[in-house]
């Protein structure tokens, strides 16, 4: 149906967490005209569910140099460098700048700002905030940032497509807006700069630790939209998660690396740290390698879950410094200070994502992407643990400047909006999945393209997607935010599982049974993928 009510911006800002909440507060700042968008409330998304914290060379002794290298370990040989050391070296700054914003990390008692270690940190790198809330108050600064700043925000505002300009350049975006007033139904915001910053896809599995909205909203639009897509059978599991039983789905609660970091054990069930002697860093060697760990042991022993022991720590140590994580074990029945914590991987971070250059620049002219939803080249074949707050922040404000010098302030109005329209055409109702499907797409990957993939399981899982599909196709669904977050799901998770099927080797968070080896010679590239736009 025809958008029945239009917003007119220099720059809309799709999605709310860290980096789309910065790229509006520098955007607004430069003296743009700026729009955020969200699909449910500004403080939704992952960002607020972030526990660890945020990576940066902030201590004595430590340097951009040391966690530029740390992070290249991390990536497996794919990093792109030069983006890293964009990261590294502007991220100190960047968190400054995000404390004079008003956040407040934990302090040591000599006032500096308190650093913690996780996996793949050869230092004590990591700031925290409230103990392990670190995303929660990065949250809730920037949410306040944002309304003192007055910045125009849409909530319940699920974005459908980019719109471009007859000369394909981004145009602004088409929306579906539930409840919200005088922007109800589907509408647009025209804008020549549009930044996408809609978080990640781990909604595509069964278990997660990301919560409901992320859905590869983001990813599904650039695809969508013609722009390129890379790296997007890199998922990162997260290996400590809370293990809520084999059929647990949906988001689970995580166990923070910061737990490891402060010298938690990881043990099976007779005791055993079965990390010792796997990885000269034992319970804190990079994530890929610590899931794998548990997931051999796992097998080895038969055993559903493994566990993560902090007795040590003593009751006050979980109160203060992990309040969140001893609420949530609690919660379910497990008390962290007098027994271990059953623990086994969940689906954790999209390290692809929509390309982009060093200015968060995607393909399609006008098109920027920040945060999860982009691939910067900065985490390769797996993230290292707490750079992604850190991205999120760093490639938002470069996004801001490079809009600023691109999109001046004055150019409002003289853009061709008038032109613009969906990038992929008006896609009829039947073609949108049923929200039914969502949890089914769930189960295919999770048991298709989980940890552990083959070709066999991959061949399976794609041949499953493309009967749901077809099945769907018969039975049209109403247009509406869980149709279109399904339909979403699905085809990132078509993208996902193609990718993975061909990359034939083990790298970073992509485990192929098949191929239990490194393959430099054949594969230290990165696997891109465009679909044809129709409309641009
Ligand atoms: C955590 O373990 O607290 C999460 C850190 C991260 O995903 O970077």
């Amino acid at each position: 149906s025809p958008p029945s009510w239009a917003v007119r911006a220099d720059v809309v800002v799709v999605g709310s967490g860290v980096a789309g909440l910065t790229a509006a507060l520098r955007c607004a700042a430069a003296g743009l005209a700026t729009v955020i968008v969200t699909k449910a409330l500004l403080d939704d998304g992952s960002t607020r569910w972030a526990q660890g914290g945020i990576a940066a060379a902030l201590g004595a002794g430590d340097t951009p140099e040391q966690h530029l290298a740390d992070t290249l370990v991390a990536g497996a040989g794919l990093c792109d460098e030069r983006a890293v050391r964009i990261l590294v070296t502007e991220g100190p700054d960047a968190v400054r700048r995000l404390i004079a914003d008003g956040a407040r990390f934990d302090t040591a008692a000599s006032g500096e700002i308190a650093l913690t270690r996780e996996g793949g940190h050869h230092r004590r790198r990591i700031a925290h905030a409230g103990g392990d809330a670190t995303g929660a108050e990065i949250s809730r600064a920037l949410v306040e940032a944002v309304r003192r700043a007055g910045i125009e925000t849409i909530e319940h505002a699920l974005v459908l497509d980019l719109l471009k300009d007859p000369a394909g350049r981004a145009a602004g975006v088409s929306l579906h807006v539930m409840g919200e007033g005088r922007h109800d139904g589907v509408g647009a915001v025209h804008a020549p700069a549009v930044v996408l910053a809609t978080g990640g896809m781990g909604q595509v599995f069964a278990a997660t630790t990301n919560p409901a909205v992320s859905t590869g909203d983001g990813v599904a639009l650039a695809l969508r939209a013609g722009a390129e897509v890379a790296d997007l059978e890199f998922v990162q599991f997260h290996p400590t998660v809370l293990h809520l039983g084999p059929e647990a789905e949906g988001q689970q609660p995580l166990i923070s690396e910061a737990v490891r970091g402060e010298g938690a054990h990881l043990v099976d069930a007779a005791g055993v740290r079965f990390m010792l002697g796997r990885h000269e860093l034992a319970e804190l060697a990079p994530r890929d390698i610590v899931a794998k760990g548990i997931m051999r042991r796992m097998r080895e022993q038969d055993a559903p879950h493994m566990f993560l022991d902090g007795r040590h720590f003593g009751a006050a140590m979980w109160r203060e410094r992990f309040p969140t994580i001893l609420a949530a074990c609690r919660a379910h029945g497990i008390d962290p200070v007098t027994e271990p914590v059953p623990v086994s991987p969940a689906a954790h971070y999209a390290s692809g994502g929509v390309r982009t250059d060093e200015h968060g620049r995607t393909t399609v002219p006008g098109l920027y992407a920040c945060g999860e939803v982009a691939c910067t080249g900065v985490h390769g074949a797996n993230r290292l643990a707490s750079n992604s707050l850190l991205e999120g922040l760093v490639f938002a404000e470069r996004i801001a400047r490079r809009v600023r010098r691109e999109h001046r302030v004055g150019h409002r109005g003289e853009h061709p909006v008038a032109g613009a329209a969906p990038a992929a055409g008006d896609r009829p109702a039947q073609r949108l999945l049923p929200p039914e499907a969502r949890p089914e797409i769930q189960r295919i990957m999770s048991r298709g393209a989980g940890v552990l993939r083959s070709a066999a399981g991959l061949d399976r899982a794609a041949a499953e997607l493309d009967e749901l599909a077809g099945r769907a196709g018969d039975k049209p669904a109403e247009p509406g935010t869980e149709s279109w977050e399904t339909t979403n799901l699905h085809l990132v998770a078509r993208v996902l599982v193609a990718a993975a099927r061909e990359r034939e080797e083990t790298r970073g968070c992509h485990w192929r049974e098949d191929f239990p080896e490194r393959d430099d010679a054949r594969w230290r590239r990165h696997l891109t993928v465009r679909l044809r736009a129709a409309g641009g």
